[in-house]
């Protein structure tokens, strides 16, 4: 079976690649490596350095290929950035699903599964936020990550493809870019690598859902055939606050007299966020494997032996 990654060479979509071709899938992977890194793509996989949004280039990546299933995780995922440069962010993430979505529909894919974000509740007060609430993004970024799951809606309402959406807590791990979303744990990471103090933005006590990124490569591999037209939170559905998360990495990294330091909380964060996985579990059969005691040493002992 064809399966076509846009992203592929990111974070989260070189670890769905490898976790395919281990399972024996072709990959055929389209990024334009803004943040994607070479080194991140596997040797088996089919590289085509395009972006999402040359849409003459990416038909013919489909004409040649014939996907039969699609993962779209391709996408500008800096909120800072969003807010800075609106039209770059719809660019990338409306107008390229909607590529995405026009070549799959034109060339027979059966199925496509985007990858989403918990950006699009925005600040919910009851916790923890099911995939029925209301969205209510609250930057540019979790507006353009929001509205293309309508579009995908949309498309299997007027063609014959299938789709499903992952949203996805804070995603951490190995590969993770300290500049991108949810970027905390790869932040705090580079400073207990560096032996550096770790910035804490306002008292630490708001909270943050860490899903594994391994664990985010197996939901993309279950909604392959599961979970036709849904849209699922892939979370912990635990709460850690990041003062507690600083401790634990310190801790885990052996270096737990590195200083911690206080100061201003940012604007627009969000204070507790936390999404319940229930619809996972039951669509799915998916539930996280790592703990983030499991998953947070298995990354910092990566990096500590590349250092
Ligand atoms: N990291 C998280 O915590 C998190 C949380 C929720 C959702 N997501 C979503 O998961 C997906 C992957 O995120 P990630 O953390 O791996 O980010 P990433 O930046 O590591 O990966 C994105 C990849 O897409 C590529 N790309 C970006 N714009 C492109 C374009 N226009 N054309 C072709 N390629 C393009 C980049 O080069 C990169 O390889 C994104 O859709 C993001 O919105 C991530």
């Amino acid at each position: 079976m064809n399966v076509l990654i846009t992203g592929g060479a990111g974070f989260i979509g070189s670890t769905v690649a490898d976790l395919l071709i281990s399972k024996g899938y072709t990959v055929i992977i389209v990024d334009n490596f803004s943040t994607g890194k070479r080194e991140y793509v596997h040797p088996k996989a089919k590289l085509y350095e395009i972006d999402v949004c040359d849409r003459t280039s990416l038909m013919t990546v489909f004409r040649q290929e014939k996907p039969n299933i699609v993962y779209h995780l391709a996408a500008q995922i800096n909120v800072a950035h969003s807010i800075l440069d609106p039209t770059s962010d719809a660019q990338s993430n409306i107008m390229g699903t909607i590529y995405v979505m026009e070549c799959s529909t034109k060339y027979g894919v059966k199925k496509v599964i985007y990858s989403s974000s918990a950006a699009v509740y925005g600040d919910v007060a009851q916790l923890p936020i099911a995939e029925d609430q209301v969205k209510q993004p609250q930057s540019f970024y979790g507006l353009s990550k929001a509205l293309p799951e309508d579009y995908l809606a949309m498309y299997a309402k007027f063609f014959p493809i299938d789709y499903t959406v992952l949203r996805y807590a804070n995603a951490y791990g190995i590969r993770q870019d300290p500049m991108g979303e949810g970027g905390v744990i790869s932040i705090f990471l580079s400073k207990i690598l560096q032996e550096e103090t770790i910035v804490i933005h306002g008292d630490g006590e708001q909270t943050r859902d860490f899903v594994y990124v391994k664990d985010i490569a197996r939901a993309n591999l279950a909604a392959l055939d599961k979970a036709s037209k849904k849209i699922i939170n892939i979370s912990s559905n635990t709460s850690t606050s990041i003062k507690q998360l600083a401790t634990m990495m310190t801790s885990i990294a052996a270096k737990p007299s590195l200083p911690i330091t206080y100061i201003e909380s940012r604007q627009g964060d969000i204070v507790h966020s936390r999404l319940d996985n229930k619809q996972a579990q039951y669509h799915l059969s998916w539930e996280p494997s790592y703990t983030l005691q499991a998953g947070l040493g298995e990354t910092i002992r990566y990096y500590l032996e590349q250092n």
